[in-house]
């Protein structure tokens, strides 16, 4: 019987981590993509084995996506695996893999800015057209992990909100660029798990979220699930935060 097929980038610990385990619990093939979180991608697997009592569908891709030969590498093993091959293609590509750290502006390198444009957009646009043909002739589903973001000033994050803003518009436009065979959107967690930086300031931020808590990492998980299992959204956003969007 075929199995639907998802490559998750970053997905070796909390958010990703929790997508995974999610889609794995759910029978899909999952290609778990992580750069430096191998052992945690590995209890991922064994976790899922010692709760069912079979080894997931699952296979672990190391990649750094700052790394040119790296993300050709990635795209070129997915391309070739025989899974995609048996299953139709390539069912969910979910751009998870972030970087997130705070910077006065006027300390802001031209690196760092590079940087968060390299792995919120550049790394997210390469993957997609690079796996187009399975995603294709899978009629498969972007999805965009972005944040709640737009629209707003955060202090000493304009690097980051930038570059998120620029994935949250790329994922738009590729919803119309490739449907209707492919259907794309994001996901827009809220507070969820704070950076270790940000742990002190976290508190601060939960008290303007109506919801008045954290979202769980299985909340934004089952965003993603949602949206793969609705075969008639596309281009579209949910910011899975407790309405702290929403909030005055
Ligand atoms: N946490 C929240 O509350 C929150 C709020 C708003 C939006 N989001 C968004 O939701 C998504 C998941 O959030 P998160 O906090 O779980 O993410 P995260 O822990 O900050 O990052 C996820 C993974 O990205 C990977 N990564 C970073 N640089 C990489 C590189 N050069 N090459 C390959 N992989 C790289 C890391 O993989 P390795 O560990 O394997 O190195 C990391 O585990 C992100 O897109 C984030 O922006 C999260």
């Amino acid at each position: 019987m075929s199995q639907r097929v998802a490559l998750i980038t970053g997905s070796g610990k909390r958010i990703g981590a929790a997508t995974a385990s999610l889609l794995l619990s759910e029978g899909w093939f999952v290609f778990l993509h992580v750069r430096n979180s191998l052992d945690e991608a590995r209890t991922i697997l064994q976790d899922f084995h010692d709760k069912h009592g079979v080894s997931p569908a699952a296979e672990i891709l190391q990649a750094d996506l700052n790394s040119d030969e790296e993300i050709s590498s990635l795209i070129d093993t997915v391309l070739r695996h025989e899974i995609v091959e048996n299953n139709g293609g390539l069912h969910a590509l979910v751009h998870n893999a972030s970087i997130y750290n705070s910077t006065d502006f006027e300390e802001v390198s031209l690196e760092t800015l590079r940087l968060n444009n390299r792995i919120h957009i550049e790394v997210p646009f390469l993957l997609t057209q690079g796996l187009l043909p399975l995603l294709k002739s899978a009629q498969g589903c972007v999805i965009g992990m972005v944040d709640t973001s737009v629209g707003r000033a955060w202090n000493g994050l304009s690097h980051y909100t930038a570059s998120k803003a620029g994935l949250r518009q790329l994922m738009i436009n590729l919803a119309g660029d490739l449907a209707p065979e492919v259907r794309v959107n994001c996901v827009g967690p809220g507070a969820i798990v704070a950076a270790e930086w940000e742990s002190e300031h976290f508190e601060s931020v939960l008290q303007s979220v109506p919801l008045g808590r954290a979202g769980d990492v299985d909340d934004v998980a089952k965003a993603v699930q949602f949206l793969l299992d609705s075969p008639y959204l596309s281009g579209q956003i949910i910011n899975v935060d407790g309405g702290w969007s929403i909030a005055p």
